[in-house]
């Protein structure tokens, strides 16, 4: 078994976190003190936006606030989803480092998450790709049901590849392989990354599990084994996605830290502030922390409310 020395964490909790986020629209404010808190953590890539349409996903209406108000620590890259030119464009006047855009490997979750085909979606990133290569600005993929679809079910390894390679082809640096619903498990996710390897170098390849069932942690144990080092995770487990109903939160990032750490695998993020903005952010959002890790290593109640960052 060869596992990688390091793996880089991207965080998630700002964007795939908050923008499923039930009940009031959740204050700017403590949107940019939670990402100014995960990079205190010492994790240098956190998704902190999405340029979405606000009558898909209002919780994102305020991407370009969140933005100018985030205090930016050097080495840190502020990532922000852009699913065509109206919010690339919106991205790039915020200033972000990273853009994102996202497919799927099934037309049915395609069609209710962006509205469009694959194929449709694939022509809508291309000037996205020409305007960030401009501006020389890195471009991560997403495919997304890459385990199995809420309206199709299982979905062909070959076809996770071959959304992959078109993504990696049109110069995403890296493709992120979402388990979007949490079906996935250890032998499953194995599988399907050895399909997109033959298309995709693993080194360009990051893992973006949710933990609906329970099994994101063997299933990143899973494809550590074969050689992954960047993961997706996110805050007390924060999350969901709006177009897949049932779906939870991504594995929590300090469930997978812990895990990393018992394998002797570097990441340079910090456990115990992190355990404390896992705390932080689920009494700002009233809601249960979503991390396990978190739950037995928080420090006992209200300790973690007047944290300094
Ligand atoms: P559409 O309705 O087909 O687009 O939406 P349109 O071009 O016809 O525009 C319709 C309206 O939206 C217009 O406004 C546009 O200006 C506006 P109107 O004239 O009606 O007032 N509009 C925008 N506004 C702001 N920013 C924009 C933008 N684009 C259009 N960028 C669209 C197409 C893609 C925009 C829409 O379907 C959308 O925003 N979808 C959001 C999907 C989303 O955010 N899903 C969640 C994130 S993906 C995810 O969670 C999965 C992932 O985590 C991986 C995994 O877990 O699998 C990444
Ligand atoms: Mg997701």
């Amino acid at each position: 078994m060869t596992l990688p020395k390091q793996v880089r964490l991207v965080e998630m909790s700002p964007r795939d976190g908050l923008q499923n986020e039930p009940g009031s629209l959740i204050a700017t404010d403590i949107k940019t003190e939670l990402i100014n808190r995960l990079a205190h953590c010492g994790l240098s890539h956190i998704e902190s936006a999405s340029f979405v349409s606000p009558k898909w996903v209002p919780q994102m209406a305020d991407a370009a606030e969140v933005m100018a108000s985030i205090q930016r620590q050097p080495g840190v890259r502020y990532a922000a989803l852009t699913p065509n030119m109206k919010g690339f464009e919106n991205a790039l006047a915020a200033g972000v480092d990273e853009v994102a855009v996202f497919a799927a490997a099934s037309e049915s979750f395609s069609l209710k998450n962006i509205n469009c085909s694959i194929a449709d979606s694939l022509r809508r990133f291309q000037p996205v790709m020409e305007a960030a290569q401009e501006h020389n600005i890195p471009v991560r993929g997403y495919v997304s049901t890459v385990l199995g679809c809420p309206y199709e079910g299982d979905i062909a390894p070959q076809q996770v590849a071959y959304v992959a390679s078109e993504l990696a082809n049109m110069g995403c640096h890296e493709i992120s392989l979402g388990d979007t619903i949490g079906t996935g498990t250890p032998l499953k996710a194995k599988r399907m990354l050895e399909a997109v390897n033959t298309q995709v170098p693993t080194e360009r390849l990051a893992a973006h599990f949710h933990d609906t069932y329970g099994q994101a942690i063997a299933n990143l144990f899973a494809v550590l084994e074969e050689g992954i080092g960047v993961i997706d995770a996110s805050v007390a487990g924060l999350g969901g996605c709006p177009y897949a109903r049932g779906a939870s939160g991504n594995v929590a990032t300090e469930d997978v830290l812990y895990l990393l750490e018992g394998l002797g695998i570097h990441t340079g993020v910090n456990l115990e502030p992190l355990i404390a903005t896992g705390e932080w952010i689920s009494q700002q959002l009233e809601r249960p922390n979503g991390s396990k890790a978190g739950q037995a290593l928080a420090v006992p109640s209200g300790a973690a409310n007047g944290q300094e960052v």
